[in-house]
């Protein structure tokens, strides 16, 4: 009775959850596909550095960076820039000395400076921070297989902005995006419980991002969805520099594991083999 009792409430509790999440309108999030995917994946120093030139060409201007180390831009593993390249991006940026008491240029050791717009949040660690993809309860996407989805989730982002759906009346504040949940809905596109019957909402940044807005050196293609797909990889980086060390961490214990389960399992076998060999010729 108590088993059955626990089961009915927990199907009740998953089952209001994925209701709630429903309720709350679900966002567009493109399925991007990433260099660092899955146990082998790696960032791609290309990409991570293409990402890095449009953060500071764009989103510099309003998002900060304030817990990524300047010169952990030079860390293998990560945009890997040359150490003289480093100090030159440092100067790009203006740091507050608490000792000088005034402003001063960068230096590899300073951190990137906060936000210069006040609503826009620090990028850091949002990689981590949103996720793209629901589960498992999921829509249908689970987790468990995808991850979280957070870089897919920048990258919708990006290319969300999108014509606002017919119900919308045209001096809604904001601009519509399909990927962006937390953001408001106008009272014509609810139902009459007050759930939103569309995908995405408004959202208090414009577009930041569109087809050539950046330009690469190699001549990488710069349409809006590789823009958006090289600033959401930095992002990532930003938000989980030490990824593939954890990989390989993982790796090489799963290795070690399965030596280690094979030996046992030898063990095994060899310590009981005269005691079924006993047990053999007892019958
Ligand atoms: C002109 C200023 C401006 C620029 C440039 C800008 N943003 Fe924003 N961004 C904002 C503001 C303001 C918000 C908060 C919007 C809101 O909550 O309605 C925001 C929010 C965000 C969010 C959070 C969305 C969420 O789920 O809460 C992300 C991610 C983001 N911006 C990424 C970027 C990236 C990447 C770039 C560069 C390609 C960029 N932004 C350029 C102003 C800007």
């Amino acid at each position: 009775m108590l088993k059955k009792l626990s089961l009915s409430a927990a199907l009740t509790l998953g089952l209001s959850a994925t209701a709630a999440l429903a309720a709350g309108g679900a966002g567009h999030v493109e399925d991007y596909d990433f260099s660092f995917e899955g146990p082998f994946g790696t960032f791609d120093q290309n990409q991570l550095q293409r990402g890095l030139k449009v953060y500071t060409e764009v989103c510099a201007a309003c998002h900060g960076l304030k817990f990524v180390p300047i010169r952990t831009l030079g860390d293998a593993g990560g945009p890997d820039l040359p150490a003289d390249q480093v100090r030159e991006y440092a100067k790009l940026y203006e740091v507050y000395d608490e000792e000088l008491e005034d402003f001063r240029e960068a230096k590899p050791v300073d951190h990137f400076p906060e936000s210069a717009l006040e609503n826009a949040p620090d990028l850091s660690l949002m990689a981590k921070a949103r996720a793209g993809f629901h589960g498992p309860y999921g829509l249908g996407i689970n987790q468990l297989m995808k991850g979280m989805g957070g870089p897919e989730y920048i990258a919708s982002l990006m290319t969300g902005y999108v014509d606002p759906p017919a119900c919308a009346p045209d001096d809604f504040d904001g601009y519509y995006n399909r990927a962006f949940t937390a953001g408001g809905i106008p009272a014509e596109c609810k139902d009459e419980n007050g759930y939103s019957k569309i995908e995405g909402s408004w959202i208090g940044m414009a577009p930041p991002l569109d087809d050539g807005y950046v330009e690469f050196d190699d001549g990488h293609e710069n349409d809006l969805e590789n823009l958006s797909k090289d600033v959401s990889a930095f992002l990532m980086w930003t938000a989980e520099p030490k990824m593939m060390a954890r990989k390989q961490a993982g790796l090489t214990g799963v290795l070690f594991l399965t030596v280690l389960a094979v030996l046992l399992y030898l063990a095994n076998k060899r310590l009981w083999a005269p005691i079924k060999q006993r047990a053999k010729d007892e019958e």
